[in-house]
């Protein structure tokens, strides 16, 4: 999702500092960027050039230092809480003391990553959907000591970005998550269950439902580890069973089947770049 949050502050003029762990992965990002921005521009009927304008906005590289000017800086690593932690630390050490530090986790405490910062008001979620060159909504999670300033910086940023802004509280899984994930994984246990075949568990949800994708089509599209990740912070901080993981879900994890990044999630893509 890094990609999609460079390519559209760089579509709102914004520069850039895409910043990666590895080499390989700064080229994969900027490579999707184009063909995102290629769909973009045919479907906005964008002037000669545009596209190409708004990728040289973004300086990819693999040093957090890039991040020593940037007023505002979006992590969107793993949805590993320690890795994340230890992001915060090291931007807080590193980005300018007025900047807002925002993360895109999807369901960890903004919280906890606040408390690994010397500036936990300047902290925040600022949570984008998938994929987000399209989705409109940013879902803005406000931790236990953000200021109502860095919630509002925030506000103004998404809109600024095109997006509709959502201010929630900090708890696990936020409303998306929370909401989102118990019906996904309803969908693997009513597969592993044999109730249905994937593909009719997916169509009873977009004829029936008028959902744009079925359930499993959208998990294979957000990464079935995300969404096995999510389920255990719902699980584990809510205490609740009801959230616990689908056996099914778990072992396609454990396989490498995790969706159209993998090539291979409910569904096989043969086009999609291997993990
Ligand atoms: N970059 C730029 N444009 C893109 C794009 C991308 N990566 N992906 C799709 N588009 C554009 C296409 O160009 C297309 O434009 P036109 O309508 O002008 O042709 C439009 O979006 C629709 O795309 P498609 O025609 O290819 O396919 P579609 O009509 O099936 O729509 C979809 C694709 C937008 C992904 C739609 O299926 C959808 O909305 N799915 C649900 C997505 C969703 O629920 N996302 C949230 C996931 S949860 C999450 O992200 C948060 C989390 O924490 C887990």
């Amino acid at each position: 999702m890094g990609s999609g949050i460079a390519q559209v502050f760089a579509t709102a003029d914004f520069e850039v500092e895409l910043v990666d762990a590895r080499p390989e992965l700064v080229a994969r990002a900027l490579d999707g960027m184009a063909r995102s921005l290629e769909r973009v521009a045919r479907k906005q009927e964008w002037t000669a050039g545009r596209a190409a304008e708004v990728l040289a906005r973004i300086h990819g590289g693999t040093r957090l230092e890039a991040a020593r000017d940037c007023p505002v800086a979006v992590e969107a690593v793993n949805e590993d809480a320690a890795l994340k932690r230890e992001i915060f630390a090291r931007l807080d050490a590193l980005a300018p003391p007025a900047a807002v530090l925002a993360s895109n986790t999807s369901s960890i405490s903004i919280t906890g990553l606040a408390a690994a910062t010397r500036r936990p008001a300047q902290v925040i979620g600022m949570h984008f959907m998938n994929p987000v060159p399209v989705m409109r909504l940013v879902e803005l999670i406000r931790g236990l000591a953000t200021s109502d300033a860095t919630c509002a910086l925030a506000t103004d940023l998404a809109v600024r970005l095109g997006k509709t802004p959502v201010e929630v509280n900090d708890a696990p899984g936020f409303v998306s998550n929370r909401i989102l994930m118990p019906m996904i994984n309803e969908a693997c246990f009513a597969l592993m269950e044999g109730v249905a075949t994937k593909e009719a568990i997916d169509t009873v949800m977009t004829l029936g439902m008028a959902h744009p994708m079925g359930p499993l089509t959208l998990a294979d599209l957000i990464g079935l580890d995300v969404c096995l990740n999510i389920l255990e912070v719902l699980h584990r901080d809510l205490g609740d069973p009801k959230y616990r993981p689908c056996p099914l879900l778990r072992r396609m994890v454990e396989a490498g089947r995790l969706g159209r990044k993998s090539g291979r999630g409910f569904y096989e893509y043969p086009e999609a770049p291997r993990a």
